[in-house]
């Protein structure tokens, strides 16, 4: 089976504190992985290295089986990586419906996955907060945005950074079931979740991130 994500001796951290510590990851197409792991553990640290926000120290990178260490964002974003981030969001000032349509214009023609109708089914509360400005919407609604962006590009490999944080329960149960769909039929999910039962409902395997490596190890697919 191809690697959606590929990880060898990811080290990567902050002036003065080295949080990856050489880290492998394997991450098989068409399957959802949850990342467990304390606060401060460094989970966001992972995502952040893997599209390029914080340039690793070592390691090797490999997306669907190219070479992407040391990649842009820009250029990770254009091969279909896509990143939910951690905590509030930082929309423009422009209304849902407008962040909506930007985000249908730039994803990649000719992939599967949701449209416009989708995503407000998904979320039907921004179907009726669209000419409501982004940046004026509240945690939840923010979330639900952040996420139905995410969809609109149709990623490949989509990063999920405590997605479910501030979500209702059913609103929850819902983007859960969809993320092994959307797995299966288009895009290979990275979930970061605290909450161990919700990860391994979702997820197809679970690993836990501490002292800057994973355990138990991803497996050993090869690049
Ligand atoms: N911008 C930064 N500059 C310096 N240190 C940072 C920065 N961001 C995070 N850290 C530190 O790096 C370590 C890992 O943080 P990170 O945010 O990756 O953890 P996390 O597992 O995502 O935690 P949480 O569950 O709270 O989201 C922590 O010790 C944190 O204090
Ligand atoms: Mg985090």
């Amino acid at each position: 089976m191809t690697a959606a994500l590929w990880v060898r001796g990811l080290s990567a951290g902050y002036a003065g504190s080295t949080v990856l510590r050489g880290l492998d990851l394997d991450v098989p197409a068409g399957t959802v992985l949850a990342l467990l792991g304390r606060n401060g553990a460094g989970k966001t640290t992972l995502l952040h290295a893997l599209f390029g926000l914080l340039r690793p120290t070592a390691g090797t990178v490999h997306v669907h089986g190219a070479d992407a260490t040391g990649l842009a964002t820009h250029r990770l974003a254009r091969s279909g990586m896509a990143l939910v981030p951690q905590g509030r969001r930082v929309f423009a000032p422009l209304t849902v419906a407008e962040h909506l349509t930007l985000a249908g214009r730039r994803r990649r023609d000719g992939r599967p996955g949701p449209d416009r109708a989708d995503v407000l089914a998904l979320f039907p509360r921004l179907g009726d907060r669209l000419a409501q400005r982004a940046d004026r919407l509240s945690g939840g609604e923010q979330q639900m945005l952040a996420l139905a962006r995410a969809l609109l590009l149709r990623p490949r490999l989509l990063l999920l950074d405590e997605p479910f944080e501030g979500l209702a329960a059913a609103v929850t149960a819902r983007v859960a079931a969809l993320l092994p769909e959307l797995a299966r039929a288009s895009a290979t999910v990275l979930l970061v979740e605290q909450r161990v039962e919700l990860a391994t409902a979702v997820a197809d395997r679970v690993t836990f991130l501490a002292d800057g490596k994973l355990t138990p190890p991803t497996g050993e697919a090869p690049p």
